[in-house]
């Protein structure tokens, strides 16, 4: 599977935020905590280069508690600030306010020692990948007026400046991918959180993908949402043998046409309707009905 997707605004997003982060004093990065590797722009490295640097893991909600920690230990191991967040809360704000804080301290000790009693607002650039949540996190933290949040990836909008008291401001910057996915588990792993259109991915093959994740790491959720377990399947696989399809792993096929029977996604004379059952699917890992899922980890990215 083939997932490459660079709409031509992100390169023009892309050259503001180079000119722009000379601007600022740290750069925070959000990414999708179910899938911190996929979702970490290596053009936003190399832009936020030399900088003080806050990754925010978020729609933590949604991922494998477990998971996740290991992610803040491997950040952390990178000299590297991090939390854990669900953009939505309002205890959002003062997470970040006491990061952003620590990551200021020293500037704001230069500042003192320099003869300024007051402190200057630390600014920072914020900057993530499509649908990441970042317009969630800036209607957390400044009003829903000073930011819109949509469900389609990859609407622009141009750099903004907002304060968040008197302590942080923040400057906005457009989601944006980079123009090549090297690693084709990176785009899949993109696909499947919605951070890539739908329209340009064969959901079929994603569906498989996804449920080769869960066969491996998430069974009792596959058992517990669709009543997928593992002597169900191997039952099935005996029975009708593994179905057809050059190239395609047998047991996530398999599990693909019991959800279809399972869901009533069923096309005339019960034929299973893959297409149907994969958006379900696929729709219950995004809104989190499948349960807390971990799609990376860390000693495998
Ligand atoms: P973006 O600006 O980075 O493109 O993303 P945006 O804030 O628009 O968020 C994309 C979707 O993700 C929104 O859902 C938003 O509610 C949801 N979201 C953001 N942060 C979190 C989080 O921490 N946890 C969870 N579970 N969801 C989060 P939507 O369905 O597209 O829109 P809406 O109907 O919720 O507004």
């Amino acid at each position: 599977m083939n997932i490459q997707w660079y709409p031509g605004h992100m390169t023009k997003a892309k050259r503001n935020m180079q000119a722009d982060v000379k601007l600022v004093d740290l750069v925070i990065e959000l990414l999708d905590a179910r899938a911190p590797h996929a979702t970490e722009n290596p053009d936003i490295r190399k832009i936020a280069k030399g900088k003080k640097r806050l990754v925010l893991l978020n729609k933590a909600d949604l991922a494998d508690d477990r998971v996740t920690r290991l992610w803040i230990d491997a950040f952390r191991r990178e000299d590297c600030e991090v939390v854990a967040l669900d953009a939505r809360r309002r205890d959002t704000i003062g997470l970040l306010k006491q990061a952003c804080a620590r990551l200021s301290a020293e500037k704001w000790e230069r500042d003192r020692q320099r003869g300024l009693l007051e402190r200057r607002a630390v600014k920072a650039m914020i900057c993530g990948i499509p649908n990441v949540g970042k317009s969630t996190i800036i209607n957390s933290l400044v009003g829903k007026a000073s930011a819109k949040t949509g469900d389609k990836p990859g609407v622009t909008k141009g750099n903004q400046w907002l304060s968040v008291g008197n302590e942080l401001t923040l400057l906005d910057t457009p989601g944006v991918l980079w123009p090549k996915f090297e690693d084709q588990t990176v785009g899949i792993h993109l696909a499947m959180i919605g951070a890539i259109n739908d329209q340009i991915v064969n959901q079929e093959e994603l569906a498989v993908c996804l449920l080769r994740v869960l066969l491996r790491d998430y069974p009792a959720q596959l058992a517990e949402r669709y009543g997928i377990g593992a002597e169900l399947l191997s039952a099935r696989l005996s029975e009708t043998g593994a179905p057809d399809v050059l190239g395609v792993d047998p047991e996530a096929l398999c599990a693909l046409e019991l959800i279809a029977e399972k869901r009533g996604c069923l096309k005339r004379g019960g034929v299973p309707d893959y297409e149907r059952a994969s958006r379900y699917l696929i729709d219950d890992l995004r809104s989190g009905r499948l349960g807390k899922i971990s799609l990376e980890r860390p000693e495998r990215a």
